[in-house]
C-alpha cells in the first residue's frame, strides 16, 4: 500500500502519534513544511495530522490543503487526527465548556480532505494531551496504532 501520513506540530505531541500511525501503516511521516502537493497525489491512502488549536489545525495544515487544486486526492482514501487536550485536565470549567463546544482539527481537516476529491475512510479521530503542551495522555501511542491498523484493511 502506498501510504503516507503528513502532520504539523508545534511540541511535539502530534509528530510522536504521526511517526506510531507511519509505523503502523509500514511508511513515512513528513511534516508539513517538507509536503509538497505533487507527493499527495497517487496515494492509496493520505493521513493528515495536526494539534487542535483554537479549535482548528495549524495555519501550515490548513494552507496545504486549501491550496491543493481541485480533485487533486480524487480516488485517494484520506484519514484525519488531531491531538486535542483532555477535558478532565483543564481546571476552569467556562473554559472546558469553550473547548468542549469549540470543535476539533480532525473533522475540519477531513472536510477539506473530501472537498479536494479524496474518500474518507475512517471517522476523524483524536488523540489526547494532558496539558497545554502535552504529554500524550497514557495509552494514546498503542490507541493511535490500533486507529492505524483499522485504516489499511478498510476498502472503499
Ligand atoms: C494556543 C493554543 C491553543 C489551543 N487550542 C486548543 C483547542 O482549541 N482545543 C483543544 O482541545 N486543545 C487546544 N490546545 C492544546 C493543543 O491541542 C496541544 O497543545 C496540542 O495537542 C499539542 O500538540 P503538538 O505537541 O503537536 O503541538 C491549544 C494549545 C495552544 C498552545
Amino acid at each position: 500500500m502506498n501510504a503516507l501520513v503528513i502532520y504539523d506540530s508545534v511540541f511535539g505531541n502530534t509528530e510522536t502519534i504521526a511517526q506510531v500511525i507511519a509505523a503502523a501503516l509500514g511508511t513515512q511521516a513528513i511534516p508539513v513544511s517538507q509536503a509538497e502537493a505533487g507527493r499527495l497525489c497517487g496515494l492509496d491512502l493520505l493521513v493528515v495530522g495536526s494539534p487542535t488549536r483554537g479549535f482548528r489545525p495549524t495555519e501550515g495544515m490548513a494552507k496545504l490543503l486549501h491550496g491543493l487544486p481541485k480533485n487533486h486526492l480524487t480516488g485517494v482514501r484520506v484519514a484525519a487526527f488531531d491531538t486535542r487536550i483532555a477535558l478532565e485536565t483543564i481546571n476552569s470549567r467556562a473554559l472546558r465548556f469553550l473547548v468542549d463546544k469549540g470543535g476539533y482539527a480532525a473533522s475540519t481537516l477531513a472536510k477539506t480532505l473530501e472537498k479536494k476529491g479524496g474518500v474518507v475512510t475512517a471517522p476523524p479521530e483524536g488523540f489526547f494531551v494532558t496539558g497545554e503542551q502535552g504529554p500524550l495522555k497514557e495509552g494514546e501511542g498503542e490507541r493511535a496504532a490500533a486507529w492505524a491498523g483499522g485504516l489499511g484493511t478498510r476498502s472503499e
